[in-house]
């Protein structure tokens, strides 16, 4: 073995040992991760309802996202699920995980009658269905309020009214009874469709 082969092999098992000692740290940090698949979402009405919205927590601690939630300020512990509509959905993961979104990871979930299935997830980088970014909207909202937009909380508004994600709720199809729509909720139903179709410039 001449000197540069010498030194290649030693380059290539420190690279190795690099990898290694990455791919451990990088383990260790995938358990700190709160745990998220398919299995993770349910029928949003199965959720609590606090005000207009439902919530959850995936690490046992429900009573202090209930508390955050319902006080309307204050940071959402680890495993808080929350949700507005049955495709979005935004889950606190550990401290540390991601500082420019506060920890909250994004998810654009499809549902139907048999459960759901993640579509997209990720930080700052997930759109939703209209192909606008969840965070930068999210962003906007005052630091007291970790996030959550709501009214009055600083982030622009969407053209989504309270009785058209009521509706949304209402039939989400994951949830027993959800193929009974009243005429309200139909008409709901249809005027999102209208505001979807200007959004997206679709006939
Ligand atoms: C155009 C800006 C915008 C985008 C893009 C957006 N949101 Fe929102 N989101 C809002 C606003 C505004 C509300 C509050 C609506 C209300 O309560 O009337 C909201 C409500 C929510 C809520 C209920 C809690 C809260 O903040 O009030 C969740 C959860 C949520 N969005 C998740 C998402 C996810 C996940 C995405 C991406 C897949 C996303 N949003 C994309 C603006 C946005």
């Amino acid at each position: 073995m001449n000197r540069f082969e010498k030194l290649a092999t030693g380059g290539v098992s420190a690279a190795i040992a690099a990898v290694l000692f990455v791919w451990g740290v990088g383990a260790g940090a995938a358990e700190d991760r709160v745990k998220v698949d398919d299995n993770s979402f349910k029928c949003i009405s199965e959720m609590t309802k606090v005000r207009h919205f439902y919530v959850d927590n995936l690490s046992g601690k429900l009573a202090e996202t209930v508390a955050v939630a319902t006080a309307g300020k204050g940071d959402y512990p680890e495993g808080s699920v929350v949700q507005l509509m049955p495709n979005e959905v935004m889950i606190k993961q550990n401290k540390g995980f991601n500082p420019a979104t506060r920890d909250w990871e994004f998810f654009w979930i499809d549902v139907d009658k048999n459960g759901a299935k993640i579509f997209t997830r990720g930080f700052a980088e997930v759109n939703n269905r209209l192909n606008l970014n969840c965070f930068t909207c999210h962003v906007k909202a005052e630091p007291q309020y970790d996030f959550i937009c709501e009214t009055g909380h600083g982030c622009d508004p969407i053209p989504v009214t309270k009785a058209m994600f009521g509706a949304l709720q209402r039939t989400d199809p994951r949830c027993k009874g959800s193929d009974v729509v009243t005429a309200e909720d139909q008409e709901s139903l249809r005027q999102l469709g209208e505001v979807v179709k200007a959004l997206t410039g679709q006939k």
